[in-house]
């Protein structure tokens, strides 16, 4: 029975409890997903604390100079960074993590190991930390390639296909914290109640629309876009019929999305003459946001193929990226293929 008097409610989905009760259907599972998810979770709570300067007194100043006490004061991301490694490599559950902000992959001890690898971009959007604009933490899950627990993980074990995802999900620390989750049945949002200290299931099988109103995209860049890309955008802009698309961006590719995956439309990244290859990264940043893009009904494209259907070839590696409501990110593909 659920009691809401006073509006509390005494029988929420805690996100651990969502985990657990996932867990629950998958037979013989062993339950080391649930505690790696918990661990990320922890790390999650940790960097929303951080980022909301919760603490400030221990925080004055500046980032990577001496606080009044004469201690370190970290970068927020070295701190993000730290935290995830610190929760990830205590969980034994996994065996390699990647981060954007280490030049090569983390082996886990052999005490410590677990099956899992965990390809992590601790707080993205750090153009925007200093001025209060929303961040967010990035992650997917993957399993090593020989499970039998004899050989030893190595890089190959991280330059997976997103289709080989076991999950993956966000935090985006905005007007609130959410985490937004897929372990390949759809896709879960929890709100954070800072009351209680728990993600709350707010957004349950969340569900992108086919098409939306909103095209998302750094502008400054068009001189170095490809004719393709400056017609697509053109035609949202100066449509034949009908009203404009909005164009919205915030700098954060985890607000962005997570604002597509709402509202509709499509945020891209393409390639530029100075970045051939785009900019962002396809480990930890574009595989596990088109991930969840696809399992919430959306499409996710590098301008040629699926990105999940991309063989990672290094783990730094950056990739175009198209993702968003289908008919939208099907538009831009034609603009695409028209133009070769
Ligand atoms: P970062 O990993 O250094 O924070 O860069 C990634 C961010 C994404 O969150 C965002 O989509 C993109 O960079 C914005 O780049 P730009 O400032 O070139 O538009
Ligand atoms: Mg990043």
């Amino acid at each position: 029975m659920t009691s809401t008097g006073q509006s509390f409610d005494s029988n929420c989905m805690t996100l651990t409890r969502f985990v657990l009760a996932e867990q629950r259907k998958v037979p013989n599972a062993t339950g080391d997903l649930t505690q790696l998810l918990n661990s990320i979770q922890t790390a999650v709570k940790a960097v929303s604390s951080a980022v909301r300067k919760a603490g400030i007194a221990n925080m004055y100043g500046i980032a990577g100079t001496t606080n009044v006490q004469g201690e370190e004061v970290k970068k927020l991301d070295v701190l993000s960074n730290e935290l995830f490694i610190n929760m990830l490599t205590s969980s034994f559950t996994t065996c390699l993590l990647v981060s954007e902000e280490n030049p090569t992959a983390i082996e886990v001890t052999t005490e410590n190991h677990g099956k899992y690898i965990v390809c992590f971009d601790p707080l993205d959007g750090s153009s925007n930390i200093d001025c209060l604009v929303s961040v967010g933490s990035i992650f997917g899950i993957y399993k090593k390639l020989d499970d039998s627990g004899k050989a030893t993980p190595s890089v190959a074990d991280a330059l997976q296909p997103g289709k080989n995802l076991v999950a993956a999900g966000y935090a985006l620390y905005g007007s609130a914290t959410m985490m937004v989750l897929s372990i390949g049945r759809g896709v879960n949002g929890f709100t954070y109640d800072p009351s209680i200290g728990e993600f709350i299931l707010t957004e349950r099988d969340m569900k992108i629309p086919k098409r939306g109103k909103i095209y998302s995209i750094n502008e400054g860049n068009e001189k170095s876009w490809d004719g393709a890309i400056k017609e697509y955008v053109a035609s949202k802009k100066y449509p034949e019929t009908g009203k404009p698309y909005s164009s919205r961006y915030v700098g954060s590719m985890v607000a962005d999305v997570h604002r597509t995956i709402k509202y509709g439309g499509i945020f891209m990244y393409p390639a530029t003459k100075d970045n051939p290859n785009g900019k962002l990264r396809l480990l930890y940043e574009c595989i596990p946001m088109s991930y969840i893009v696809r399992e919430a009904g959306g499409l996710a494209s590098n301008g040629e193929r699926d990105i999940l259907d991309v063989v990672p070839t290094s783990i730094h590696q950056r990739s175009p990226i198209y993702l968003g409501s289908e008919e939208d990110v099907k538009d831009v593909l034609n603009f695409i293929k028209d133009c070769k």
